[in-house]
């Protein structure tokens, strides 16, 4: 089946995309857990379980081959010392890659490997961070403004938001740092066995 082509307007500053397939919208209350700072996190809900993040998205199918795009606006702020962050997964199909355009604000694409290595690239407009297959990833906002960003992947790629929550964590948090932000290890994270690592390529076929 050959399908039509589609155009689409981003608008920087919200993340809004015309004629879009999806969107989504995550609240405070659906991070529970991830913060590092629980009673920071309580207080902050309790002001009120506001929207932190909004995902609009393009699919045009979930064909292998095709291609999912669209965008993630963020707001700003710290649970604690902690910015803001997304859940964060790896790809159901582990090998699936991923692009992430800086739009507006200024973030942090916090990638981590199988085996626990960790990599970190800054997001700003106009700047594109490759996350390839196998890397969890997840998008901090470092910036005192929303974050926006436009993103693509394989439309077979598939989500497993249950990774992070398996070795308590990613290995590193962002922390606030003067005017700036710090990576500091996890204490709670558990690294992955052998037989874990095993799992996430054994999703590729
Ligand atoms: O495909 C992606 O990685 C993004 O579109 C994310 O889904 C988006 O940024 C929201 O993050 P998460 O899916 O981890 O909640
Ligand atoms: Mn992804």
């Amino acid at each position: 089946m050959i399908l039509a082509p589609t155009l689409h307007h981003l608008t920087p500053g919200t993340g809004a995309l015309t004629a879009r397939t999806g969107r989504y919208e995550k609240r405070l209350s659906d991070l529970a857990g991830l913060y590092a700072d629980s009673t920071a996190f309580s207080a902050a809900l309790s002001r009120g379980d506001r929207v932190v993040y909004a995902v609009e998205e393009v699919r045009p199918s979930h064909r292998s081959g095709d291609i999912a795009f669209g965008t993630t606006w963020m707001e700003p702020g710290r649970i604690g010392d902690e910015y803001f962050l997304t859940r964060g997964h790896i790809h159901a199909i582990a090998n699936r890659p991923e692009t992430y355009r800086g739009e507006a604000g200024h973030g942090l694409m916090l990638m981590e490997a199988p085996d626990g290595t960790v990599e970190l690239r800054e997001v700003t407009p106009g700047a594109t961070v490759y996350v390839p297959g196998f890397w969890i990833h997840r998008t901090v906002n470092i910036g005192a403004e929303p974050l926006v960003m436009t993103w693509a992947y394989p439309a077979d790629a598939g989500q497993d938001y249950g990774i992070i929550a398996r070795s308590n964590g990613m290995a590193v948090r962002i922390l606030a740092d003067g005017t700036g932000w710090r990576a500091v290890p996890n204490p709670a994270y558990r690294p992955r066995s052998a037989a874990d690592i095993a799992a996430i390529h054994a999703t590729v076929a």
